[in-house]
């Protein structure tokens, strides 16, 4: 019998109709439109808005219209998984919280903290589910309100990231449609560079911890940069080679979108011309865990049965990965 691989079998996404542009940047911190775009490629961002609503909102208008499209049944969803780390509480996960609006109710339902490469991890757990024949039904969301967690007063970070999410379906497949390969990294040592201080066992919230802004997302950009664009290089020339596959044969490569510049130095660096590089950056900035599928949404109608295509991210922990899905429908 031919091996059962986890085929995407739908994909669908939200993004919150706010667009923060680079003006309206320019009025809240010592910014300029010029610089934002030749530094990131990004233009404008969407930001969720209204109170009491956090990541799951966008998860769950996701995987509403995901369960529509792809005719599923709440009840048929054994498993969902949410990659984020704006996570609407520290417990119960978002993931539940999701399956609660939209009626997924005979699942198990946990969340997967990997930053930017977060969709990644989910995607490649919620995979095994499938291919050890324990599940024929898995929902993976990669959801972030980023902005709950930016400080808008520091030009370093809050030009960068914006709201979003996306959600794919997990089925069965034989002829090799599916997930064929995943190559999960991950260094504690990056830990230093990308990180939220407080809120943690660590270091809970005091009035201290707040009036230091340690709520907020901290990176130091440039060695971020260096090690994003090394890590993903890295993973998908081995995940290709492994596979025996050349830039010719690969349709699409999906990188996690954090700055233009990252992207297109990957895409050099694993010798894809741009123009089969899914690139959004400049409509929605850095959404963390949504940035892959928010691509595979927009470009769902280009894609064609059988196409080679590389998912690859890179993102706080250090947390790095590349995937090989061979699009099934
Ligand atoms: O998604 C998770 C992983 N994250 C990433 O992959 C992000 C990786 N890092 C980056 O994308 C880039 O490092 C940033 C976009 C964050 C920063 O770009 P950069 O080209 O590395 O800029 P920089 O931090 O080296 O700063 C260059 C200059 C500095 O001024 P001086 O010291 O040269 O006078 C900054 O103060 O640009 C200044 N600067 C700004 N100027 C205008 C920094 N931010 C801004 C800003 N507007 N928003």
């Amino acid at each position: 019998m031919s091996k059962t691989y986890a085929a995407i079998t739908g994909v669908h996404a939200y993004v919150p109709d706010y667009v923060l542009t680079n003006q309206e940047l320019e009025t809240m911190v010592d910014t300029n439109d010029e610089w934002i775009q030749t530094r990131t490629g990004i233009r404008e961002r969407r930001i969720l808005k209204g109170e009491g609503k956090g990541t799951s909102h966008m998860g769950m208008e996701a995987v509403k219209g995901l369960l529509e499209k792809t005719n599923t049944a709440p009840e048929e969803v054994e498993l969902m998984i949410c990659a984020t780390v704006t996570g609407d509480m520290q417990f119960p996960d978002t993931a539940n919280l999701i399956a609660d609006f939209v009626g997924i109710r005979n699942a198990f339902c946990f969340d997967i903290n990997a930053a930017c490469s977060g969709f990644l991890y989910a995607l490649t757990t919620g995979a095994k589910f499938i291919e050890s024949g324990t599940c024929k039904k898995v929902v993976v969301v990669g959801a972030d309100k980023m902005s709950s967690i930016v400080d808008y007063t520091d030009r370093a970070t809050c030009i960068i990231f914006g709201d979003g999410a996306g959600a794919v379906l997990l089925e069965p497949a034989e002829e090799g449609y599916g997930i064929r390969d995943a190559l999960l990294q991950s260094d504690g040592a990056g830990q230093a560079y990308l990180y939220q201080k407080a809120g943690g066992s660590r270091y809970p919230a005091t009035q201290e911890t707040v009036e230091a802004r340690e709520h907020f997302v901290y990176q130091n950009g440039q060695p971020v940069f260096k090690a994003a664009v090394a890590g993903m290089a890295d993973v998908v020339t081995r995940v290709m080679a492994r596979n025996g596959l050349a830039a010719a044969d690969v349709s699409w490569l999906v990188p996690h979108q954090a700055n233009r510049r990252i992207i297109e130095s990957v895409a050099r660096m694993a010798r894809f011309p741009l123009e089969k590089v899914m690139i959004n950056i400049h409509k929605y900035g850095n959404t963390t865990a949504a940035t892959i599928p928010l691509c595979l949404w927009e470009w769902e109608h280009q894609l064609n049965k059988g196409d080679n295509i590389i998912l690859t991210a890179f993102g706080g922990g250090f947390t790095w990965g590349g995937i090989y899905v061979k699009w099934a429908y």
